[in-house]
C-alpha cells in the first residue's frame, strides 16, 4: 500500500517533529492531541522549525507555507477515519498506548497501519491488544525527528510483511534510512547506547576517572560527538534509567543493571539539562577545562622507557613516536634509566604496564617518578600513574604532554586504560548483536551514525582498530574483572584469528 495520508497522535516533544517529517514528505497529516495547550505548543514548534528552515535558506517561504498547509489539527481520534497510517506518539506508558490503539481500532479503516514510536515498550504487547495485530508496527524516530535520518522499523511475530514493506518504503520516501529489526528491548540504537553510557557512570562512581576525563576520552579519543556523561544529561537521567531497567529485565547482567549513581542522581532530582543539573550544572556544564597553562610546568629533560618487551607489536613504534614528539617540543630525551634523574616516562600501550616496564629496566628506585603516557591519537594522551607514582610526577607528566601539543586525560593502569575501557566493551556489544543475528553490520553502523551522530559506526570502528587489538583488550578486561560482559564474542575472535574484517568493505 502506498501511504498518502497519515495521522499523528500526540504532538509533544517527538510528535510535532514527526508531523513535520510527514508534511515535508508531501503527505497529508492530521494531528490529534488530547491537551489543547500541548496542541498549541506542538503547532508552534512545527511553525518555528519551518521558520528556521526558511531563515537558513533550506526552504522558500512558499514551500514552508505548503508544508504547514498539509497539517490539519484535530481534537479526536474519529477524525483519523481516512488515514492510511496512524503513528502514536503519546507518553511511554503501556496503558495510554493501549487505550489509544483500542480507540483507533474503532475509528480507522480496517486496512490502516498503526505504528508506535515507543522507545522501550514491547511492540508485540502493544500489537497483541489490538483487533488487527498484523498491521501494528514500530516506527521509531530519533530526536529531533526532522534532523535524524534513522528510523527503526520494528516488526513483531504478528506483523504482516506487507505492512513492514509499506512503512519501510515510506521512511525511504521521507529521506530517512529505515533499519528493519524484530521486537527486542532497545532495538538497535538504544540497546547499544545505554549500556555504554551506564558503564561511563560506573567508571565515575568507582573513581576510575573524573567526569571531564571520561567525556574527553570519548570525544577527543574516540571521535564521538559528545561525551557519555554530557549525553546522559541531554537525554535525561530519568529517561535513561527507565530504558536501562527495561534492558536489564530483558538481557540481565552488569552492562544493563543501572549504576547506583544514576539512580541516586535521579532520586535527587538531578535529571540533567532539563532540571538544571545532572552530572554537570547548567548552563555552564560540560565545558572542557583549558589545560594550556600547564605547559610551563614541563621538565626540560626526561628518561623514556619502552613498555615491557613483547607487550604488543606496536610498542617500539609507540616509544619512537613519543620520543619524536617530546624532542620536537624541545625536551631532552634520554633512553638510559641508569643515567639521569627526574621524570621517567613509560611509552605504554592500551594494555598499560607502567611498573612492569620500570622493573624490566631495573629502574625500581625511580618508581615514584615513573608515569605512563599513551598516545591515543594526534590530539590526546592518556597519562597513567602506577600505584607508586608521586603527585609531583603526575603533574610533570601532564605538563609534558601539554607542552608536546596534546590534551590529556588521567587513567588508571588497567587494561584498555580509559579510552579503550569505555570504547571496546561498547564495540563488543555491537559485534555481539551482529553475532547473535539481530542486526547486520550495515544496520548497526547506520543506526549509530544516523541515530546517534557517530562519525563512523561501531563495526567499522572495530575493523579499523584491528580485531586482534580489540580481542586482546577485551580478553584482558575479562580476565581482570571476571565479567562475562567483556568477553569477546566468538565471531570477533574467529575473524581476528582469521585476519578477516567483521564487515568487508568495497
Ligand atoms: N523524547 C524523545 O527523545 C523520544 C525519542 C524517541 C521516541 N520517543 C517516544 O515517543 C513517545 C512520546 O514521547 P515524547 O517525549 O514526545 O512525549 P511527550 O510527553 O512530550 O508528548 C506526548 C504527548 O501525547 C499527548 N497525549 C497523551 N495522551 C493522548 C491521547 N490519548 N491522545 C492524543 N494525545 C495524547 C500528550 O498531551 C503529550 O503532548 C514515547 O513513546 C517515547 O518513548 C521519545
Amino acid at each position: 500500500m502506498e501511504i498518502r495520508t497519515v495521522g499523528v497522535v500526540g504532538l509533544g516533544t517527538m510528535g510535532a517533529g514527526i508531523a513535520e517529517v510527514f508534511a515535508r514528505g508531501g503527505l497529508a497529516v492530521t494531528a490529534v492531541e488530547a491537551d489543547p495547550q500541548a496542541l498549541a505548543r506542538g503547532m508552534a514548534a512545527l511553525a518555528s522549525s519551518l521558520d528556521r528552515a526558511v531563515k537558513r535558506g533550506k526552504l522558500t517561504p512558499a514551500q514552508s507555507g505548503e508544508i504547514a498547509g498539509r497539517v490539519t489539527q484535530a481534537g479526536k481520534l474519529a477524525d483519523l477515519a481516512g488515514a492510511d497510517l496512524v503513528v502514536e506518539v503519546v507518553p511511554e506508558q503501556l496503558a495510554i498506548k493501549r487505550q489509544v490503539l483500542t480507540e483507533l481500532d474503532r475509528a480507522c479503516r480496517p486496512d490502516a497501519i498503526f505504528a508506535t514510536n515507543t522507545s522501550s515498550l514491547s511492540v508485540t504487547t502493544i500489537a497483541a491488544g489490538t483487533a488487527h495485530p498484523g498491521r501494528v508496527i514500530g516506527m521509531h524516530f530519533f530526536n529531533p525527528a526532522p534532523v535524524m535520518r534513522l528510523v527503526e522499523v520494528v516488526t513483531t511475530v504478528l506483523t504482516d510483511p506487507a505492512a513492514a514493506g509499506s512503512v519501510s518504503g515510506l521512511a525511504e520516501r521521507l529521506g530517512k534510512t529505515p533499519v528493519q529489526v524484530s521486537d527486542r528491548a532497545g532495538f538497535v540504537a538504544n540497546a547499544l547506547l545505554l549500556p555504554y553510557l551506564n558503564h561511563a557512570v560506573r567508571l565515575l562512581e568507582t573513581g576510575y576517572a573524573t567526569r571531564e576525563d571520561i567525556d574527553r576520552a570519548m570525544t577527543l579519543g574516540a571521535g564521538l560527538p559528545m561525551g557519555p556523561l554530557t549525553l546522559l544529561d541531554l537525554i535525561g537521567l530519568d529517561t535513561s534509567l527507565a530504558v536501562l531497567e527495561v534492558l536489564a529485565r530483558e538481557f540481565g547482567g552488569t552492562r544493563y543493571t543501572p549504576a547506583s549513581l544514576l539512580r541516586r542522581l535521579t532520586d535527587a532530582g538531578r535529571l540533567g539539562r532539563k532540571s538544571g543539573a545532572g552530572f554537570y550544572a547548567y548552563p555552564d556544564g560540560g565545558q572542557v577545562p583549558d589545560e594550556a597553562g600547564l605547559a610551563a610546568g614541563a621538565p626540560g629533560a626526561v628518561t623514556l622507557l619502552d613498555p615491557v618487551a613483547g607487550a604488543d607489536a606496536a610498542s617500539a613504534g609507540r616509544a619512537a613516536a613519543l620520543a619524536g614528539l617530546l624532542a620536537g617540543a624541545g625536551i631532552e630525551v634520554s633512553r638510559d634509566p641508569a643515567a639521569g634523574s627526574g621524570l621517567v616516562v613509560v611509552a605504554i600501550g592500551a594494555m598499560g604496564g607502567v611498573l612492569d616496564a620500570v622493573a624490566e629496566a631495573e629502574a625500581g628506585d625511580r618508581s615514584a617518578d615513573a608515569v605512563g603516557i599513551r598516545l591515543v591519537n594526534a590530539e590526546l594522551a592518556e597519562v597513567v600513574p602506577s600505584p607508586l607514582t608521586s603527585a609531583v610526577a603526575m603533574d610533570k607528566a601532564r605538563a609534558l604532554a601539554v607542552k608536546a601539543g596534546l590534551r590529556t586525560v588521567t587513567a588508571p593502569d588497567r587494561p584498555g586504560l580509559l579510552v579503550g575501557a569505555l570504547l571496546y566493551p561498547h564495540l563488543r556489544d555491537a559485534a555481539a548483536m551482529v553475532a547473535d543475528g539481530y542486526a547486520r553490520p550495515s544496520d548497526v553502523d547506520s543506526a549509530m551514525t544516523l541515530g546517534c551522530g557517530y562519525p563512523r559506526g561501531p563495526i567499522r570502528m572495530l575493523d579499523e582498530a584491528g580485531l586482534a587489538q580489540a580481542a586482546a583488550i577485551l580478553s584482558a578486561m575479562h580476565a581482570a574483572y571476571g565479567d562475562p560482559a567483556f568477553a569477546p564474542p566468538p565471531l570477533l575472535m574467529a575473524c581476528a584469528s582469521a585476519g578477516l574484517a567483521l564487515a568487508p568493505r568495497g
